[in-house]
């Protein structure tokens, strides 16, 4: 039969073990397929559930072969990996999704940035911050926000100033500066698109950040004008489109005050704007990046109810052998599904878990959300 797959349907590779992994291999395993995760830390979140890690470096190129010689597909649940290893697998014939030159493009938040201006895709004003003196930031002009070209996430490698007297807390890396945008929302769209072009978005999302910029609260549908969720669809697409992108991407942007949206950066991967995805949509995001890596139908992205998404970070003052307090209270609730990540240590802040909330409206969605947030506590056992 010409249609007819094997069994497994693909041996799937992920470089990254972390909770995008591991919520990648259980889909990865509904649909078929078995998976090896590359990870340094044993017995990872995603190593725990595919059942085989190598335990490796994400930039060891002899464990990224090894990974290859195992699998017949690879993606990843980061964008922090060396590229050049890739490029090389790549180039010898190895299926890696998406491609490593995307991968190495948008790393670097200055080559993606100079790509959304070449592609017309709206963006905050920016510049390389080639020298990092008072003088070159107040050229550029306060407010203005430093982001180191790589290595950032979760708003370390960003610093945001308002004046000249903010320069001390800059960033002693290789940076751009960009606008301060005033932004009335943070908004996302997941985008997927499959080998053959076709493109899905899911409807967009709002998010709000913690302090310590770890979203926070995630709202979806967002509350937004339908003419502004059209534009931020049509921007996300277009954005995905432009990087000839195969997989799942999360593209965050700005809604401003004046109602423009702009992108903020965009990931090469399942995204946590996209976790509520899980249980609100016909098909989830990591479903949809595995159909998409695997050259499958992309499924419909409708979402069944409204969501509010938190995640469960570690307590702030301790460390170490993790516990949960306030699970059964929160697990009372209805509408609250609970994912732990299998992480045993806890650190401050750390991403230990999430909690979707589905509700027949958004408000008592996002009301239990803070209910849950209240209840649960995830503490170490050192005090801090
Ligand atoms: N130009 C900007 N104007 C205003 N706030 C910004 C700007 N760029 C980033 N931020 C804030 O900093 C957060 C983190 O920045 P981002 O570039 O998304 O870095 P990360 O890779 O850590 O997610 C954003 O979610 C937003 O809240
Ligand atoms: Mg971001």
């Amino acid at each position: 039969m010409a249609d007819s797959l094997p069994f497994p349907i693909a041996r799937v590779g992920i470089i990254g073990g972390g909770q995008l992994a591991r919520m990648m291999v259980k889909a990865a395993k509904r649909l078929g397929c078995t998976c090896v995760v590359l990870d340094p830390t044993p017995d990872s979140p995603a190593g725990q559930v595919a059942g085989r890690q190598i335990v490796g470096g994400y930039h060891d190129a002899d464990k990224l072969r090894e990974l290859a010689a195992a699998t017949d597909v690879i993606t990843y649940d980061l964008e922090h990996i060396a590229t050049e290893p890739l490029m090389a697998l790549a180039s010898g014939g190895v299926r890696i999704q998406p491609a490593p030159e995307l991968l190495a493009l948008v790393q670097d938040k200055l080559t993606q940035k100079r790509f959304f201006a070449q592609h017309g895709i709206p963006t905050a004003d920016f510049t390389a911050a080639d020298s990092l003196t008072p003088e070159a930031f107040a050229a550029f002009g306060f407010p203005l926000v430093q982001k180191a070209r790589r290595g950032g996430y979760d708003g370390r490698g960003v610093a945001v100033m308002r004046g000249p007297e903010d320069f001390d807390r800059h960033l002693p890396v290789p940076s751009l500066l960009e606008r301060f945008v005033a932004a009335s929302k943070e908004i996302a769209v997941i985008v997927a698109r499959g080998a053959d072009g076709t493109c899905r978005c899911y409807p967009p999302v709002e998010m709000g950040f913690s302090d310590q910029n770890v979203l926070d609260l995630l709202l979806a549908p967002a509350a937004i004008d339908a003419a502004a969720a059209e534009r931020a669809r049509d921007i996300a697409l277009k954005t995905v489109q432009a990087l000839n992108g195969v997989g799942v991407f999360g593209v965050e942007m700005f809604l401003t005050d004046d109602g423009d949206v702009l992108v903020n950066e965009v990931a090469p991967r399942t995204h946590n704007s996209g976790h509520h995805t899980i249980e609100a949509c016909v098909t989830d995001q990591f479903e949809q990046h595995l159909r998409a890596v695997l050259g499958l139908p992309l499924g419909s992205t409708e979402q069944l109810r409204p969501a509010a998404m938190i995640n469960l970070l570690g307590d702030p003052a301790s460390q170490g052998a993790a516990r949960i307090s306030g699970m059964r209270q929160a697990l009372a609730i209805d509408g609250v599904c609970l994912h732990l990540y299998g992480k045993d240590t806890t650190k401050p802040h750390r991403k230990m878990g999430h909690v979707t909330v589905l509700d027949h409206d958004i408000d008592s969605a996002r009301a239990k959300a803070e209910q849950v947030r209240a209840l649960i506590k995830i503490t170490g056992e050192e005090t801090l």
